[in-house]
């Protein structure tokens, strides 16, 4: 066709505009004179009504690990081989943007770590990374150990009182307390009790994955974006949660100011230890707004990723009550009666296991962004600048043709005594903290947090699904959520009997007690 579009190009406006249907029509590698992608057809419909990863597996089977998606104007590539995946986020990532992402969470993490791009992107990951490091994650140990307990304490009480509970829920609280904690020192105890800043944040992130799924942007609409009740609230929200970061961004700046400082590499204040902290002690050269959108950002990220994780780790916990009971054996037999150490930690190995199988069946996010900037090849096929790429971490996860029963919870596919699987040793079929220059930051703290949390929690409990809890189905926002909840009945384990150790002593006639004899 492109001879046509050539000749139709030279005959005015009209013929130009004639001319770019028929390129997006034929395919932007065939108007390239290279091969076509492979167009997904009846897309659309099987797309809509569901958790919308789910969809794109079976259009994988079908299509292959490189496809286009048309709905309406709009056409997303969906990327699901680890070759391209590599590609894109590792080999040539710097001619990738985070596209619509950064347009969607802008309301909210502004030019933060997670949506940035460019020299914004370079200056503050450079600035962050050091925040997290040995000395920082490991002292998070006894954090997640006192968090978890507080969510223990409550559990409990649920088991006292014979009540069901809401897992997705109280882990998301628990994950909301020890983040808000780790990265800006503030307490939100909201296992104790709902505040106003923790609806703020509710608010925030419901609002966030509703623009992330929903079809038309009604936020955007002039006049409608500020009457909306919906609108106002959320814009509410956001300001509480800003003038609160910005309280706390001042008192950690007094804190600094009064410290006899001696900053080094692994620079931590021991009262708080919190990632602000670091970043103020270290003279980062910032804008209280740029602050203030990497804090909101860390706080987003290390929150429902987490609880992500813990809600489907319980959930396939109670359907493989054999890797269930390996889990509390080993769990019994490292962990004492205070809160797990570092030492613990290391020695919770198929613990860990768990956690990195339960990442590669619920990855979180299920699907990583991205935008082209230039042209490029993908898997052969040519790609020009602006097309919106889905990475399926989904499909890459479920790939039958990688993983042997790839349905299956199976921690055993991770040898105890082999390397934390991760993209670099799985050459990019398995990506729980995505690849490349744009890795997690948190992936140490998130694995930590999940097997503290993991194992505090089954140490002391078995978890069941209620009787008449609702079916658990998947649906997305950012993250994987269930559509009605993880009701789960929590009854305390009954510890095994204690045997005293009765020494026998051989007792000669003359000591042994006669009736007369007081006791
Ligand atoms: C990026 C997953 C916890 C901070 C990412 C990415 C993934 C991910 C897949 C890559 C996104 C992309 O390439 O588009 C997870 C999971 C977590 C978790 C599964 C929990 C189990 C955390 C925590 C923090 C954090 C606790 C902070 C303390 C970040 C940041 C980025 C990021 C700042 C952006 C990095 C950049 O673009 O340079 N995370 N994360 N994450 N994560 Fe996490």
């Amino acid at each position: 066709i492109a001879p046509l579009v050539g000749r139709l190009s030279k005959l005015g406006p009209p013929g130009e505009l004639a001319a770019a249907l028929l390129t997006r029509l034929a395919g932007a590698g065939a108007a390239r004179g290279g091969p076509e992608i492979p167009q997904a057809l009846g897309s659309i419909n099987a797309v809509v009504g569901q958790a919308f990863f789910v969809p794109l597996y079976d259009l994988f089977l079908t299509y292959g690990g490189i496809f286009r998606l048309n709905f309406g104007p709009k056409s997303f590539l969906i990327v699901s081989d680890p070759v391209i995946a590599k590609h894109i986020l590792r080999d040539n990532s710097k001619a990738y943007s985070k596209g619509i992402l950064a347009e969607i969470l802008e309301f909210v993490m502004g030019k933060g770590l997670i949506p940035a791009d460019g020299e914004i992107w370079r200056v503050r990951r450079r600035a962050i990374v050091p925040a997290l490091h040995q000395k920082y994650v490991t002292a998070m140990i006894s954090l997640f150990g006192e968090a978890s307990d507080r969510l223990c304490q409550k559990l409990d009480k649920a088991a006292s009182d014979g009540e069901d509970v809401e897992m997705e829920s109280l882990f998301s609280r628990l994950t909301l307390d020890v983040i808000g904690k780790a990265v800006f020192n503030y307490d939100f105890d909201s296992l104790s009790y709902d505040n106003g800043i923790v609806e703020a944040v509710y608010v925030t992130l419901r609002e966030a994955e509703m623009r992330s799924t929903s079809p038309i942007p009604t936020w955007e609409i002039p006049i409608w974006k500020d009457i909306s009740p919906r609108q106002k609230k959320v814009n509410e929200a956001l300001k509480l949660i800003n003038t609160t970061l910005d309280e706390l961004i001042a008192i950690c700046k007094r804190l600094v100011e009064q410290e006899d400082l001696q900053f080094h590499e692994e620079y931590m204040n021991e009262q708080d230890p919190s990632i602000l902290h670091f970043l103020l002690a270290s003279g980062d050269d910032v804008s209280s707004k740029q602050l203030r959108d990497d804090l909101m950002t860390m706080l987003i990220a290390g929150h429902e990723t987490s609880a992500a994780v813990l809600t489907w780790t319980f959930y396939l916990l109670t359907k493989y009550p054999k890797v269930m009971a390996k889990l509390q054996d080993e769990v019994d037999s490292v962990l004492g009666d205070g809160l797990p150490t570092i030492e613990d930690v290391k020695k919770l190995k198929y613990t860990t296991r768990v956690i990195n199988e339960s990442l590669r069946l619920y990855p979180q996010p299920p699907v990583l962004i991205r935008r082209s900037l230039e042209d490029d090849v993908l898997g052969g096929y040519p790609i020009g600048r602006g097309e919106d790429i889905f990475i399926s971490v989904w499909n890459l996860h479920h790939c039958p043709k990688h993983w042997d029963d790839a349905e299956v919870f199976n921690p055993e596919r991770w040898p105890l005594d082999g390397p934390n699987p991760n993209e670099i040793n799985q050459n990019f079929s398995y990506l729980p903290f995505g690849g490349g220059p744009r890795k997690c930051v948190g992936d140490m703290f998130a694995t930590f947090e999940n097997v503290v949390a993991t194992a505090m929690l089954v140490k002391r409990f078995d978890f069941q699904m209620a009787p008449g809890a609702p079916p658990v189905d998947m649906t997305t926002g950012a993250t994987i959520h269930t559509t009605e909840g993880l009701k789960m009945t929590v009854t305390r384990r009954t510890k095994p009997p204690v045997i005293p150790n009765l020494e026998m002593k051989v007792v000669s006639d003359s000591q042994k007690p006669t009736r007369s004899t007081p006791m």
